[in-house]
C-alpha cells in the first residue's frame, strides 16, 4: 500500500472510532507525523504516548492529572486513560517490546482487551494506536486490531525526497547521478534517507559519485545491525567460477530479464522467481550466489537463516518477515538464503520438537511468500543437504530450477587452478597447469575449494622458499593433499541417492 492510501485508510478508521490499529513500520517518526496530522484534521484534541522509557505522556492537549507512571505501572496508566471523557488517541511506541518485555505484560494485555471492549460497547472515547518496527500483536486483542503494514519509502517517494533536498539546499545534480542516488537509498527509512543526504552534503558540499559510496557503506552497516541480513553491494571482479557451465548459462539467460526489467514488465514477462542449489560442499554454491548479483547487476542480501531461528516463539517468523520486507524494498534484489538446511537442524534454543515446529512455520511462511510475491526479489537458496527439506520446497514451480552441484569434471580443474592463481596475481603456463592436473588420478574427485586450498598452500611454500610458484610446488602440495571426497567418502553416496530420487539436474 502507498503512504497516501495508508493515511486515507487510517483517517477513516479513526473517524469511525475503530478501537485499535497496529502500525508495522520501518520507523516511528513517519507514523507519528501522520497521526498528528490526522488528529489535527479531525479536530481531536488529546493525543497521548506510552513507551517503556517515558511511560504515559500527553502529546497534544492538556491533562493535569496525568502522572509519571513508571514502566511497571502500565495497568495504572491504562486505568487513567479509562477515565477520560474526551476523544483521545493513545499511541503505544515500541509496541512489540511493550508486549513482550513489560514486567506487567500479562495483566496489561488483559486491561487492553477490556479497554477495547469498553470502546466498542460503552463508547469509551479512546483509540489505541500501536507503532512498532516488529509485528507482534497479543492474541487477546488480535481480532479487534487492524494492521497497517507501512512499507519502506517507494522509489517515487525517495525521488521526491531527493528533489526536495536538492531544492532546499540550492544544489545541482547530474541526471545520471539521480538514478544511482535513488538506487543507493532504497531500503532506508525516511529519516535515514534524510540523514544520508545531509551526511553526503556535509562531507563534500555537493552530491556526487562519492555520495553513493558513502550511502552504500552506511546502508551496509544499518542492515547488518539488524543482525540477520548482510547487504553485499560490492561487485568483486575476482569472483569467478570455473566449471558449472549449465548453471552459468542458465543464470546468464535469466540475467537478460533482470537487466531489462522495464521492457520485461511492459511485455508481461514473469520475473524469474529463484533458484535452489544443493550439493557437495566447496563446489561453488555460495560463490555462484555472489557471481549472480554481479551478473544481474542488482544488490545481494544474504540471510542468515541460522540466526533467524530466534529464541522466542514467533520471533523467527518476525525476523524472516522483516528480512523479506527489506529485500522487497530494495528490489530488484537477490535474497540469498545460504545453508537453508540450518532452518531444519533444530536451530532454536529449545531444539527438539519446538525446533521442528518453528522450521515448519518458517518454511510455510517462505513458501507462501514465494508463491505470492510481486516484487522482483530473486531467491537464491543453497543447501548442502536436502534430506530434511520439506518436499513442497523442492516441488517445481517454487523455484524456476533446482540444480545439484557436483564435483567439477577433471577437464574443468585446469580452469579452476587458473582462476585461483590469477586471483593472486600468479601466472603459470597452460602446460604447467596441465602437468599438475595430470598428477590427479582419473577417478579422484576434487572440489573447487580443494583446488583453492592447494593453490594457497603452494603459493605460501614458494614464498617461504623465496621463489616464484611453479608446477613443482603445486604438485608437491597435491601429493599430500586429502580432498573432501576422501575425507567424506561415506556421506557422498547419500547425495547421489537424493539426486536420483528427486530427478534433479546435475551441474558439474
Ligand atoms: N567452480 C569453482 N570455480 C572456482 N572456484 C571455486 C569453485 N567452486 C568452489 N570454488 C572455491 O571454493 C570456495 C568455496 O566455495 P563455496 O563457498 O562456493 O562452496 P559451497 O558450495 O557454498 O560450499 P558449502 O556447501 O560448504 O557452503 C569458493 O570461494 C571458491 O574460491
Ligand atoms: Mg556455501
Amino acid at each position: 500500500m502507498k503512504t497516501q492510501e495508508i493515511r486515507e485508510l487510517t483517517l477513516n478508521y479513526i473517524k469511525a472510532s475503530h478501537p485499535s490499529i497496529y502500525f508495522y513500520a520501518p520507523e516511528e517518526g513517519k507514523v507519528m507525523r501522520m497521526i498528528d496530522d490526522i488528529a489535527d484534521e479531525l479536530g481531536i484534541e488529546y493525543v497521548y504516548t506510552y513507551d517503556l522509557g517515558n511511560g504515559l505522556k500527553i502529546r497534544k492537549g492538556e491533562d493535569k492529572k496525568v502522572k509519571d507512571y513508571s514502566i511497571s505501572e502500565i495497568s495504572s496508566a491504562l486505568s487513567h486513560l479509562r477515565g477520560l471523557k474526551e476523544k483521545a488517541l493513545v499511541i503505544f511506541l515500541g509496541a512489540a517490546s511493550i508486549f513482550n518485555e513489560n514486567p506487567d505484560s500479562k495483566a496489561s494485555k488483559r486491561v487492553l482487551k477490556n479497554i477495547i471492549n469498553e470502546i466498542k460497547e460503552e463508547g469509551l472515547p479512546l483509540m489505541l494506536l500501536f507503532v512498532s518496527t516488529a509485528l507482534s500483536i497479543p492474541e487477546d486483542i488480535e481480532r479487534e486490531t487492524i494492521v497497517m503494514d507501512i512499507p519502506y519509502p517507494s522509489r517515487d517517494e525517495i525521488q521526491g525526497a531527493i528533489q526536495d533536498f536538492v531544492k532546499e539546499h540550492g544544489i545541482q545534480i547530474k541526471e545520471e547521478l539521480k538514478t544511482s542516488l535513488l538506487n543507493s537509498l532504497t531500503g532506508l527509512s525516511d529519516s535515514e534517507i534524510d540523514n544520508m543526504l545531509h551526511i553526503c552534503l556535509a562531507s563534500d558540499n555537493k552530491l556526487n559519485e562519492k555520495s553513493i559510496n558513502i550511502i552504500i557503506s552506511q546502508k551496509e552497516q544499518i542492515i547488518r545491525k539488524g543482525g540477520f541480513l548482510e547487504f553485499i553491494s560490492i561487485k568483486d571482479e575476482n569472483n569467478k567460477a570455473g566449471a558449472l557451465k549449465k548453471l552459468q548459462d542458465w543464470l546468464a539467460d535469466k540475467s537478460k530479464i533482470f537487466k531489462d526489467i522495464g521492457r520485461a514488465k511492459e511485455e508481461n514477462v514473469d520475473m524469474p522467481k529463484g533458484v535452489f542449489l544443493f550439493g557437495i560442499p566447496g563446489c561453488g554454491k555460495s560463490l555462484s550466489a555472489k557471481i549472480t548479483a554481479g551478473l544481474f547487476d542488482i544488490p545481494l542480501l544474504r540471510l542468515d537463516i541460522g540466526k533467524i531461528m530466534g529464541m522466542y516463539q514467533g520471533q523467527s517468523e518476525e525476523n524472516l518477515r522483516q528480512a523479506i520486507k527489506l529485500a522487497e524494498s530494495i528490489s530488484p534484489s537477490i535474497l540469498w538464503i545460504d545453508e537453508i538446511e540450518k532452518a531444519l537442524s533444530g536451530a532454536t534454543s529449545g531444539g527438539g520438537h519446538e525446533g521442528s515446529e518453528t522450521s515448519v512455520r518458517i518454511f510455510g511462511y517462505l513458501l507462501t511468500w514465494m508463491q505470492e510475491k510481486k516484487e522482483p526479489v530473486f531467491v537464491f537458496a543453497t543447501a548442502n543437504n536436502i534430506q530434511n527439506i520439506p518436499p513442497e520446497f523442492m516441488r517445481k514451480g517454487r523455484f524456476d530450477e533446482i540444480f545439484f552441484i557436483d564435483f567439477p569434471e577433471r577437464d574443468s580443474l585446469k580452469e579452476i587452478f587458473d582462476i585461483h592463481l590469477n586471483k593472486r596475481r600468479k601466472e603459470l603456463s597452460s602446460q604447467s597447469i596441465d602437468k599438475v592436473v595430470q598428477q590427479i588420478p582419473e577417478q579422484k574427485k576434487y572440489t573447487g575449494a580443494d583446488v583453492e586450498a592447494i593453490v594457497v598452500e603452494a603459493i605460501q611454500k614458494a614464498f617461504i622458499n623465496k621463489s616464484q610458484v611453479t608446477e613443482n610446488e603445486l604438485i608437491e602440495v597435491l601429493k599430500n593433499f586429502k580432498p573432501f571426497s576422501e575425507t567424506h567418502e561415506k556421506s557422498l553416496k547419500g547425495y547421489y541417492d537424493l539426486v536420483k530420487e528427486h530427478g534433479i539436474t546435475i551441474v558439474k
